[in-house]
């Protein structure tokens, strides 16, 4: 599994430590930036990581700004996005199993680092189900041609 990670200056420290917690799982990775705190626009790294995934080079992407919203927003508009906004595991988990997300986005202004690297472990761990959630997300897909 590899991850396509971005932020803006709102997520970086949070991002920094998603890649911490990354290395020390051994899953590989790529950070998109931006990289430090200076003010950068968020949907140029929402840009970024969900052209990557939508196009198959990253299994999942993780984007993080101030309140996760403004990132969230930008990446689904790109085909084939479904990036979830999610500040509890529960969320992450359905997120995934009902909804087969493949954006993980957070907001560093909202949620502890502790819960955050929760959320990401349920994430990446958590298996879509299919069947009647697949039909729902081909309806999804099918919005957007
Ligand atoms: C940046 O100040 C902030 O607006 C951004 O990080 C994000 O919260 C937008 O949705």
């Amino acid at each position: 599994m590899k991850i396509a990670l971005g932020s803006d200056h709102g997520g970086y420290l949070l991002k920094e430590k998603v890649k911490e917690h990354l290395k020390e799982k051994g899953i590989p990775f790529e950070d998109f930036g931006a990289y430090s705190q200076e003010s950068v626009d968020y949907p140029v790294y929402a840009a970024a990581v969900a052209e990557k995934v939508a196009a198959g080079e990253f299994d999942k992407g993780i984007l993080i700004c101030g309140t996760g919203i403004g990132i969230s927003i930008a990446a689904n508009k790109v085909k084939g996005i479904r990036a979830a906004l999610c500040g509890d595991t529960f969320s992450a988990r359905m997120a995934r199993m009902h909804n087969n997300a493949n954006i993980l986005t957070m907001g560093e202004r909202v949620i502890g680092p502790g819960l955050a690297l929760d959320i990401v472990d349920v994430f990446l761990k958590t298996e879509f189900e299919g069947g009647r959630h697949q039909r729902r997300v081909d309806l999804i897909t099918k919005m957007e041609d």
